[in-house]
């Protein structure tokens, strides 16, 4: 048993209290993945008898949705960006609080957190992702804003990058600091003169501070200014300390390299488990798969797809960008489907160009091919669970959520041989003497070798016994929470000792 859990099972042991800092947390308010893990793993450290508690925006969708709301705190006018108040409401039935800013002259618009209907960032993102920023810092320093001050500040990705250079630019005593970095693509950057109205002090303008090149980032801000670095899996920790997939902040990663730890995501049993999935046609679980071949038909029907259960059914279900490959499936699909005899069905939006080939692509082939442009939670779970295979050729992939949740669902992946993916997949031809192969790897991410994994995959797909033998054993893998959280508590409580000289 770890240390941690014996201290904290004893009676004199203080409870550690962590603030989590996010932009975006599911179900109240989600772009991507982030979302998913600020909603399941404060959930997991409380488990773990942490004192968690989470601060995000106050957007309308969120503070509609948060349950048990109550005004805790007067901000004033923060930044001078208007009236704000602190609102602590409760994640859904759990028993996690949540701190919602309710600042309607930055926050009271409907819509994507980070983009306006034009499709643009918001032009006061500066202000808006500031004042979160400002206030953990302020939760953190001096005069207690609600009667509880956390030991650990862990923020996550470039909007809640200025909390600690808050911390830094105030001094005095402040928390153990740790940022997660959970895409380095996304680094927020803004021009120089939005540093007087953030209230940050011209000097923190500098290379050893949040400059970037000319601009003011606020991810640099978490990595500078933080106690510790982590990034949501082992590979992307080792991939952002080179020029390849660091985007800038290479340097300054691999000087901290000390300070900087890969933990792999998990997933969020209570949402992603076919065993009680109630978006379902039927649930099944891996010692009993055949509820799946129900779910395909299903998704065939539901998606005017012939019922053909011998065709390889391949979905994506993504962010429509290039990072994600998604040019490269375009390329690829008209093979896929008339030469390889494989059906698609595709759920995602992003990429105005990209969205506008797949609908071309779907008018062209809709008898083997289906689409649905745009975000639907229930058709995420409804098709993870009918589709045969996952594919996912990512040139970046800081962890990825998607191929787990395929492997739990028994969709097999085919994906791109980076981040999270390497650790999460492996491929089944290479690893086939041991068995313990997961899915299909890409050798580069290009069309010839999407067509060269299909094509294994379409192979091993009419080996039925085998093909069913690996969707359950990877649906029977365990990725849920508890273990990535026990790696968050060790990282917090070694930072605390290490600040206190212990
Ligand atoms: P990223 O955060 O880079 O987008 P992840 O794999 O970590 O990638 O997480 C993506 C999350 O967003 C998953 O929960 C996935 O199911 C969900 N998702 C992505 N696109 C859609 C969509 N169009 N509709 C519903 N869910 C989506
Ligand atoms: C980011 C990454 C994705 C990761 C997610 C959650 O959106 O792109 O790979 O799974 O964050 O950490």
């Amino acid at each position: 048993m770890n240390h941690l859990v014996q201290a904290v099972e004893s009676d004199n042991f203080q409870i550690m209290r962590v603030l989590f800092v996010s932009s975006e947390v599911f179900p109240l308010i989600k772009t991507g993945g982030l979302a998913d893990v600020a909603g399941a793993l404060p959930l997991a450290l409380a488990r773990l008898k942490t004192d968690v508690r989470l601060l995000m925006p106050g957007y309308p969708q969120a503070l509609e949705a948060a349950t048990r709301r109550k005004v805790v705190a007067d901000l004033g006018n923060p930044l001078g960006a208007g009236p704000a108040r602190l609102i602590e409401g409760r994640l859904a039935d759990s028993k996690v609080p949540l701190l919602l800013i309710d600042c309607p002259s930055l926050y009271g618009r409907d819509g994507n957190p980070y983009l306006g209907p034009d499709g643009k960032d918001w032009p006061d993102n500066a202000s808006r992702f500031g004042l979160l920023g400002h206030t953990a810092a302020r939760l953190c320093a001096g005069e207690s804003l609600i009667g509880w001050k956390p030991d650990i500040l862990h923020g996550h990705d470039w909007q809640a990058g200025l909390a600690p250079a808050y911390l830094a630019a105030w001094g005095g005593t402040r928390p153990g600091t740790v940022f997660t970095i959970h895409n380095i693509a996304y680094q927020g950057l803004f021009d120089p003169s939005v540093l007087a109205p953030l209230e940050l002090p011209i000097t923190s303008f500098s290379m050893a501070g949040l400059e970037y090149y000319g601009q003011v980032s606020f991810l640099k801000a978490g990595c500078w200014y933080s106690d510790k670095i982590t990034t949501v899996s082992p590979t992307y920790a080792r991939q952002i300390q080179i020029p390849e997939q660091g985007c800038g902040m290479e340097g300054l990663l691999a000087g901290r390299a000390e300070d900087l730890v890969g933990i792999l995501n998990g997933t969020d049993d209570a949402i992603w488990n076919p065993a009680s999935d109630s978006y379902l046609a039927e649930r099944y679980k891996p010692g009993d798969m055949i509820g799946k071949a129900r779910n395909k038909a299903a998704l065939q029907r539901e998606l005017g797809l012939p019922m053909q259960p011998g065709r390889l059914l391949i979905a994506v279900i993504s962010r429509l960008n290039d990072h994600k490959g998604m040019d490269v499936v375009i390329d690829s699909l008209p093979d896929l489907l008339m030469r390889q005899h494989c059906q698609f069905a595709g759920l995602g939006s992003g990429d105005a160009v990209i969205e506008a080939q797949f609908r071309a692509l779907a008018d062209r082939h809709s008898h083997h091919m289906a689409l649905h442009l745009g975000y639907s939670e229930p058709l995420a779970h409804r098709i993870m669970a009918g589709a045969d295979a996952f594919l996912m050729p990512s040139r970046m992939e800081p962890c990825g959520l998607t191929q787990m949740y395929a492997l739990k669902y028994g969709a097999i992946p085919i994906v791109g041989a980076t981040g999270g993916l390497v650790d999460t997949v492996a491929d089944i031809d290479v690893q086939g003497e041991t068995k313990a192969g997961r899915g299909f790897v890409l050798d580069d991410i290009g069309k010839a070798s999407l067509l060269r994994a299909v094509k294994r995959a379409n192979a091993l797909f009419k080996d039925k016994v085998e093909w069913n033998r690996t969707a359950a054993a990877n649906a029977g893998l365990d990725f849920s929470w508890k273990q990535s959280a026990q790696h968050y508590i060790d990282l917090y409580s070694n930072l605390l000792k290490r600040r206190s000289g212990a």
